[in-house]
């Protein structure tokens, strides 16, 4: 069955651009926001009403950093599948990373990707491009990508970028954004022969230590200073980094946290042990308060998942064997929007972090607000009720979470993706498709 082209969102709360929160109606029609009012009565006659009432509309969270596996490791996660988490967690869009089989290097790895997401995705998508050091041409030139991904530290074979020559190439090439995952390679080598031997992951955060974050991001601050280079610094975790940032952060600077990095830290490894093993790795709970005032005070611009899904059974190898990283999608707004609810941060401050910011920070049109003429990819939460992280709900393949029997508000109960709904209460849409992301200047 066809689904209609006009969707009526009726008697919700509508977060408004303002920040000001609105009861009433929105109209939606061929993927965009046609009215929003108080109460609408005239609508065309094929026109789908949503009951909304009890529940509030927020613009769909856009996750700027994800790593979805498709193609080659698809036994950890795919786009289907990763789509279907996003949606589940109110994500109507996400820019996906480079490190899957084949990297995405060239226009034809990313053609690949595109036509994958275009058959397979629920959601919205947009793909990064990889920097390696002999430098591709397509680095510049393959369309459409968000930005260019470089790899300062935590990665093998051709992605890793630790050469600080070729890094001042990069940087004094072309215009596009860099995004840098910031970690100093040399130093985290040289300790992680120091600390042989040892199994207890807590260990990871110290062979990571905040040291070898903050020597890349000043290295990284120096390149985008030295060329007014447009750069965005991935998953911050370091309470010395935002304050660097804090101190000096030229304008075309952006910087992203993740939940995990806001609400967990190194005691997490006694409960959840290696699946609390990331890159970079979990800091401590001085450094979660540093980066919460960074990200309030607008130092952090937005909020990222770095969805990055292993098996139960890599995750189960033990420390230093498991490899690093957490999914995140289907949590990331449940756990910011429970923040919220404790006093944190508003629930308008967690959409601007997490849709609004985000497109303007990529130059994506229409997207991240719910004002007329923009597209209709659209959450609606609850924000009343709590619903604990369950293993079995999960979509991600991968099959776990960090936050599992964590009791969470603020679960997205409704998800619409350019006016279509592909989830509704539990169940999703699986003939709903997504759409290839356009990014401003790049
Ligand atoms: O922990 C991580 N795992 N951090 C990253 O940035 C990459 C990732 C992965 O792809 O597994």
């Amino acid at each position: 069955m066809d689904t209609p082209n006009y969707l009526l969102i009726n008697q919700a709360e509508i977060l408004l651009p303002n920040g000001e929160l609105l009861l009433g109606d929105v109209l939606c029609g061929n993927g965009e926001i046609l009215q929003i009012a108080p109460q609408i009565t005239t609508m065309p006659e094929n026109t789908q009403i949503l009951d909304a009432k009890g529940l509030t509309l927020l613009p769909g969270v856009i996750d700027p950093q994800v790593h979805f596996r498709e193609p080659g490791l698809e036994y950890k996660e795919d786009l289907f599948t990763a789509s279907c988490a996003c949606a589940r967690g109110g994500v109507t869009s996400f820019l996906e990373m480079p490190n899957t089989r084949p990297l995405t290097t060239t226009q034809a790895a990313l053609d690949d990707k595109l036509q994958r997401a275009a058959q397979k995705s629920l959601v919205n998508y947009g793909f990064f491009i990889g920097a390696t050091p002999d430098v591709l041409p397509d680095l510049l030139t393959a369309n459409p990508v968000c930005g260019i991904k470089v790899f300062m530290g935590s990665m093998h074979g051709n992605l890793l970028m630790d050469d600080p020559e070729v890094l001042d190439r990069v940087f004094a090439q072309g215009k596009r954004l860099i995004a840098v995952h910031a970690e100093n390679q040399a130093r985290i080598n040289q300790r992680r022969q120091e600390f042989a031997g040892i199994t207890d992951p807590a260990i990871h955060s110290q062979i990571q230590d905040s040291q070898a974050a903050l020597e890349a991001t000043q290295l990284a601050l120096k390149l985008s200073k030295k060329y007014q280079r447009r750069l965005h610094i991935l998953h911050l975790s370091t309470g010395e980094e935002a304050e660097l940032l804090r101190q000096e952060k030229p304008a075309w600077v952006t910087a992203e946290v993740t939940p995990q990095h806001l609400v967990l830290n190194t005691d997490a490894y006694e409960t959840i042990g290696t699946f609390a093993q990331m890159n970079p790795p979990l800091r401590s709970a001085k450094d979660n308060e540093i980066l919460w005032n960074a990200l309030r005070d607008g130092v952090i611009d937005f909020i990222a998942t770095d969805h990055a899904p292993h098996t139960l059974e890599e995750k189960a190898k033990g420390y230093p064997n498991t490899p690093s990283g957490m999914p995140g999608v289907e949590t990331s707004l449940a756990v910011m929007l429970t923040q919220a609810k404790a006093g944190k941060c508003t629930v308008a401050q967690v959409s601007h972090w997490m849709s609004t910011a985000v497109a303007r920070g990529f130059g994506i049109p229409n997207k991240g607000k719910i004002e007329v003429g923009y597209d209709a990819d659209l959450v609606l939460v609850d924000l009343v009720n709590y619903h604990p992280v369950l293993r079995e709900e999960l979509q991600t393949k991968c099959g776990w979470s960090p936050f599992e029997g964590w009791d969470l508000t603020g679960w997205a109960q409704v998800t619409i993706v350019g006016g279509q709904i592909a989830f509704d209460r539990g169940k999703l849409n699986t003939n709903v498709r997504g759409q290839a992301l356009s990014f401003g200047v790049n």
